[in-house]
């Protein structure tokens, strides 16, 4: 049995977030709440055979497998993976298996244009038999892992019977339904009413895939009263944990924290960063000091502060500066 099926119902999952959810991110929420299941952020099936087997990049050297690093403490952790090709798919998959993931992902769903040109992410909407095609690819290099699905609702418009119904037929072990459509981008409150048809269009097919409903979460408590409604087994939470490590916390509200708290966090986040991921330049830490400081006394300031920063050394400091006010 998959470790799917092991988990709580509703299940809360942390949400594939590429330059967000790094090692560092995963391990910070991993120690302070953690979710049941977390996925690494996207990886390239076609970057990774390119690096590996032809440059022969070695994998310590290798930004994309650097992409894939993983602690014990993360477990169950998923490898999203992307690609146009079945056999790129087959190779990047098994990759993950070696390399002891707990799943398999593939990304089904992502609008950004040089994705899309290749044909993968959200283009696949538009390819079910090639959607398809990959799906039984990853399973074939995943082994004995799960293989799950992340999509949206349709591409210009929601196309539950079609795409979502052709995608549980391929039977995948878990589906996360992005309720938008790739044309929706993130501009439209999410449709979770798309969620609940999916999920009782595979009751009705007696399909045994998971269901992970995802779009605009902000708390436990809504996302549980959502997956009651929408009758989906796991509800993923992507910008609504932003600042937030305690966000899958059932007992602690990042709310009811004093700032120096928040602070001291902040501060191990931006060390776990240095330290994991040497070879990212230190401004992508940047995007999370406002969600850390916001609703705070004084944040604007803080903010400015932190902004100015380039290592975990000087945002200690302003943390330290901030504590003897
Ligand atoms: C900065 C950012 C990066 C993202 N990167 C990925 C990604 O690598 N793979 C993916 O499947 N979705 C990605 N997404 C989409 C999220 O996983 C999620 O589906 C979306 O944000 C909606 O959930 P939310 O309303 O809880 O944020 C990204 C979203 C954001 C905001």
């Amino acid at each position: 049995m998959h470790f799917w099926h092991t988990l709580p119902r509703p299940f809360f999952a942390l949400a594939p977030m590429a330059d967000v959810t790094d090692a560092a991110f995963r391990r910070m929420f991993a120690r302070h709440g953690k979710p049941d299941v977390l996925w690494t952020e996207f990886v390239s099936c076609d970057g990774l055979w390119h690096t590996r087997e032809r440059q022969g990049i070695p994998d310590e050297e290798n930004p994309l497998m650097r992409d894939l690093l993983f602690s014990e403490e993360e477990r169950p952790v998923v490898a999203q993976l992307f690609t146009a090709r079945p056999d790129m798919m087959e190779y990047g998959a098994r990759v993950a298996r070696e390399l002891g993931f707990d799943g398999v992902d593939i990304n089904m769903g992502c609008p950004d244009r040089a994705i899309e040109r290749q044909g993968a992410g959200a283009a696949l909407i538009k390819d079910l038999s090639l959607a398809r095609e990959i799906i039984a690819a990853a399973k074939e290099g995943a082994g004995p892992l799960p293989v799950s699905v992340k999509t949206r609702i349709g591409y210009a418009a929601p196309e539950v019977a079609r795409w979502l119904g052709g995608v549980l037929e391929a039977q995948p072990h878990a589906l996360t339904i992005h309720a938008r459509t790739r044309h929706d981008l993130s501009r439209v409150p999410a449709r979770w009413e798309y969620v609940q048809e999916a999920c009782a269009l595979r009751d009705a097919a007696s399909l045994a895939t998971i269901i992970i409903g995802n779009g605009d979460i902000t708390s436990r408590e809504e996302g549980t009263c959502r997956a009651q409604e929408a009758g989906c087994e796991g509800v993923m939470v992507g910008r609504g944990a932003f600042g937030n490590p305690w966000f899958f916390s059932p007992t602690v509200k990042k709310e009811t924290l004093p700032l120096a708290e928040v602070l001291v966090a902040l501060v191990a986040h931006c060390r776990l960063f240095e330290e994991l991921l040497p070879h990212k330049p230190f401004h992508i830490m940047r995007k999370h000091f406002a969600s850390y400081v916001r609703g705070y006394p004084r944040a604007k300031e803080l903010r400015t502060a932190l902004m100015a920063c380039h290592t975990a050394d000087e945002v200690a400091q302003v943390a330290a500066r901030e504590a003897a006010r």
